[in-house]
């Protein structure tokens, strides 16, 4: 949910500027409330007027308006929301925030805003390929900000490749994997780091195994909770690694966030992180793979009986990570944390399958369909160790990724021997 939390919605000129209209609906279904600022090209695709009858509120978009500066100074618009988002990012505004001009409201307040920015990009896919744009693209995210999309498909001038504006739904769940991880009371000032000099890697969000082309065996796992765990650690002062599989919410800031489908690709990933410190494994990985995933997409015969699926095993990724030391010159992490999904006998299970994998810890949660913890915004976790159990209490995600980094902080603080006595 977004209770409370104030959104600037910037609206540049582009054919998915409709979509912006869905956007504000979704967002304010969330208890969010936006505010739009429109270019003068944007309101070429949508008018203001139905941004105004969706958002309630006004709608900003000329600099010089005395008006608009009485009611509203552009320094005072891009400050008091929560979070800026510009959708459609359009090259041309992307162009603009690189180089850092205020030649119109929309980029005077993103140029003067002190608060977060994402970012959805909708243009044609050679505009999105062009180095200029990859370009603009690299420095925005070198400062700081998010971009969610662009997505693949057709196109409005009948191209096809990446190019599309993110779909409401996706920016949404960005939005809220920004705005919803608390802020935990190390990030107050003194800024504490206690992580610093450690590396992580931090799996998260689900498997894909392909059936064939077109199909494949996944979750429901939103990658909330692991992508939590790598912003909770980074800011710790960690360096994380986050390998993810297919998800909607943006990549975290303060990271390198490696995309993966399978879990072949994501054990491989891991390795590919070198050697670390910290492995955090909350991904959903899928325990089998289609055996013979089929070149070209299997076809259904009238009359004939459905394909039987033969399957085979994936890798192991947390038992891999937990027994690296026993391959010569791979070095084990210092602390591995795997995560036990469970829909019975929750914590015994868990603390079998600590043993089985050869983990230092596991988080224990129950993801039975009433937990709702697949997708959801809270975790009820029991955190299970060599020293026994630990209930925590139904928090949310970011609290338990908070919590969760406090503790391996602590456990790095501690002399060895004093892990028994945790
Ligand atoms: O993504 P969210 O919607 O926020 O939901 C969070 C979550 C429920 C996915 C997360 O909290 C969680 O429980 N992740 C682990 C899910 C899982 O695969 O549990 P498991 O009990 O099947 O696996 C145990 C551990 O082994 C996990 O750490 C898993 O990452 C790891 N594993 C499992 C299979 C495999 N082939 N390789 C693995 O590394």
């Amino acid at each position: 949910m977004l209770n409370g939390k104030r959104i600037l919605l910037i609206v540049a000129g582009g054919i998915a500027a409709f979509k912006s209209l869905e956007l504000i609906r979704r967002l304010r279904e969330r208890g969010a409330s936006v505010r739009c600022v429109i270019t003068a090209a944007g309101a070429q695709f949508v008018t203001p007027l139905s941004l105004q009858a969706l958002s309630e509120d006004r709608v900003y978009s000329d600099m010089f308006s005395l008006t608009d500066e009485s009611e509203m100074g552009h320094i005072e618009l891009s400050r008091e929301a929560d979070l800026l988002v510009v959708a459609p990012a359009t090259a041309n505004i992307l162009a603009r925030m690189a180089a850092g001009l205020a030649d119109d409201l929309a980029a005077t307040v993103v140029l003067a805003t002190d608060k977060p920015v994402l970012a959805a990009p909708a243009m044609n896919v050679r505009m999105w390929t062009h180095a200029a744009t990859v370009a603009n693209v690299e420095t925005l995210k070198k400062r700081g900000v998010t971009f969610v999309g662009p997505n693949d498909g057709a196109m409005a001038c009948n191209e096809h490749g990446p190019g599309r504006m993110s779909e409401p739904e996706e920016i949404v769940a960005a939005i809220e994997g920004m705005l919803t991880a608390e802020r935990p009371p190390f990030e107050k000032p003194p800024f504490e780091k206690p992580l610093t000099g450690k590396r992580a890697v931090v799996t998260s969000g689900p498997t894909r195994e392909a059936i064939d082309p077109v199909r494949y065996i996944s979750n429901h796992s939103s990658g909330k909770q692991g992508h939590a765990i790598a912003s909770a650690l980074a800011r710790l002062g960690a360096e994380v690694t986050l390998v993810s599989g297919p998800v909607a919410i943006a990549d975290p800031t303060g990271l390198r966030t490696v995309h993966v489908e399978s879990a072949d690709q994501m054990l491989a990933a891991c390795l590919a992180a070198g050697t670390v410190d910290i492995a955090v494994c909350a991904a959903a990985v899928a325990d089998w793979k289609a055996a013979h995933p089929a070149a070209s997409k299997i076809k259904k015969k009238a009359g004939s009986e459905p394909p039987a699926l033969e399957l085979a095993p994936n890798p192991d990724i947390l038992a891999t990570l937990s027994n690296l030391g026993a391959k010569p010159g791979a070095k084990r992490p210092a602390l591995v944390v795997g995560f036990a999904a469970e829909t019975e006998n929750l914590v015994a299970n868990a603390i079998d399958k600590r043993k089985r994998k050869g983990c230092d810890w596991i988080l224990a949660n129950d993801v039975s369909a009433a937990a709702g913890t697949f997708g959801g915004e809270h975790n009820t976790v029991h955190l299970i160790s060599a020293a026994g159990v630990e209930d925590w209490p139904t928090l949310a995600k970011g609290d338990v990724a908070s919590r969760l980094a406090d503790r391996i902080a602590l456990h790095f603080s501690r002399p060895p021997k004093a892990e028994a006595a945790e």
